[in-house]
């Protein structure tokens, strides 16, 4: 059950209608339900019960300081890839001892910056990086802590941009020179070596790669053990998949086609799938989800400017461009697009494309849809997660409000960027 939902024929976000809100507040517009991002958080987390770990969220998902605040009450920790994400994480209230930073490119001031903090681990993809951390806390008069990040060469079977974990990705350390990598780590006298970490891919839909991985992992530790090299954690990264089509179902809506294989088997059995493998190593658990968490909890509020028949096409025009949401321009993913309120007044073939310079600019491309015209409010389901976080101002659009719904009240959580603000 999500918290976005048709009473009759409008849709609702919890207990407020959606409409009255876009008509507030103006499109293209994000709105998060407090609920959702709740739940989904609580779903993840609760599958540890008993096992000592911590649900580090990718802040890359979506950062939005509001989100983040309600995370940490939750007593999520923090995924960063960035000084400027550790610098959100820590505005919000995220504990230090709970952020873990990951990314191939690491600068020196970042790295300077996260031992200043003094964060709970440094997710290292080379051996060079090792060196330099090691420079840098000598420098410091630190120690850093350090997980080596191991690229196991499994294929997580997801879009080839966001698969990280085959030989052929740039991402982390070969698992054939894994064991060779940590004996050089833990002979550098300013790292303390603690974990390993993987991160497969992102919007994973099936168990069986986190299962391989996990059971590379645990021999990894093993042997690591084995030659005096203790492991005390394991960072198991992130990736679980969310349901994009068919997020939302009604008699007047079209059902989409799905290939059979674009349903999430969910977050407790993602988890489930894993957890007896890792406790075998003894080790605490980290886990850095950021779809699963906020990609259902949000949606992208547009509205229909014109329409065009061209003979060969019919084209809806929206006010929400490939500069608020970059995911079907990007990775040609699909996002389900639904009127606010539902009419008897048919479907039609349209694409459905933005105001952005672009032919890529569309959200929807030759899909049956219902009848919209000027003035109707479409929603884009499922756009939480990587939606406002790689937004931009392309062709000089200020960027979209965010607004956040608990039950019936509303909360503006980023306000919408006039033309006085772009630089
Ligand atoms: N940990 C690491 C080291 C990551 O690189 C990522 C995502 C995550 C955790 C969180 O992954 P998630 O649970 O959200 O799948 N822009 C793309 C997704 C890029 C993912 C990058 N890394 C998209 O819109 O699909």
């Amino acid at each position: 059950m999500t918290h976005f939902h048709y009473k009759e024929n409008q849709l609702f976000c919890e207990e407020t209608p959606v409409r009255e809100i876009a008509e507030e507040f103006g499109t293209p517009l994000y709105i998060y339900s407090r609920q959702q991002l709740i739940e989904n958080f609580r779903s993840i987390d609760g599958a540890f019960a008993g096992v000592d770990h911590t649900t580090c969220y990718a802040l890359k998902a979506n950062s939005n300081p509001e989100l983040l605040k309600l995370l940490v009450k939750e007593g999520a920790g923090a995924d960063a890839v960035s000084a400027g994400e550790i610098h959100h994480a820590l505005k919000a209230g995220f504990h230090p001892s709970k952020i873990t930073f990951a990314g191939v490119g690491k600068q020196d001031s970042e790295i300077e910056y996260a031992l200043k903090h003094d964060i709970f681990s440094f997710n290292v993809e080379s051996a060079e990086e090792l060196a330099v951390i090691n420079d840098i806390a000598g420098r410091a008069g630190t120690k850093a802590r350090i997980a080596l990040r191991i690229n196991p060469d499994i294929d997580a079977a997801t879009h080839p941009y966001i698969s990280t974990g085959l030989k052929t990705n740039k991402f982390g350390i070969d698992i054939e020179v894994a064991i060779e990598t940590f004996k050089y780590a833990a002979s550098l006298p300013n790292l303390q070596v603690d974990g390993i970490h993987t991160h497969i891919g992102s919007q994973i839909l099936k168990l069986d790669p986190f299962v391989q991985t996990a059971r590379k992992v645990v021999d990894l530790v093993g042997k690591l053990r084995a030659i005096g090299i203790g492991i005390r954690h394991i960072d198991f990264g992130g990736g679980y998949g969310v349901t994009y089509k068919n997020a939302i179902k009604h008699p007047l809506l079209p059902l989409e086609h799905e290939t059979g294989s674009e349903a999430t088997p969910g977050n407790e059995a993602f988890i489930s799938s894993v957890l007896p493998i890792l406790r075998q190593a003894d080790c605490k658990i980290v886990i850095e989800p950021g779809r699963a968490i906020v990609g259902n909890t949000g949606i992208l509020i547009t509205k229909v400017l014109y329409r065009k028949d061209n003979g060969v096409k019919k084209f809806v025009i929206v006010d929400a461009g490939m500069n608020d949401l970059m995911r079907p321009s990007l990775y040609q993913a699909h996002h389900q697009v639904a009127p606010l309120v539902l009419n008897e007044k048919g479907t039609e073939h349209v694409d459905i494309v933005g105001p952005v310079c672009e032919t890529g600019d569309f959200f929807a491309r030759e899909r049956t849809m219902p009848f919209m015209e000027r003035g109707d409010y479409a929603a884009i389901f499922t756009a939480g997660a990587y939606g406002f976080s790689l937004s931009s101002h392309y062709n000089a659009r200020p960027k979209a409000a965010e607004v956040l719904v608990n039950g019936e009240k509303v909360r503006v959580i980023r306000e919408r960027e006039k033309l006085e603000d772009l630089k």
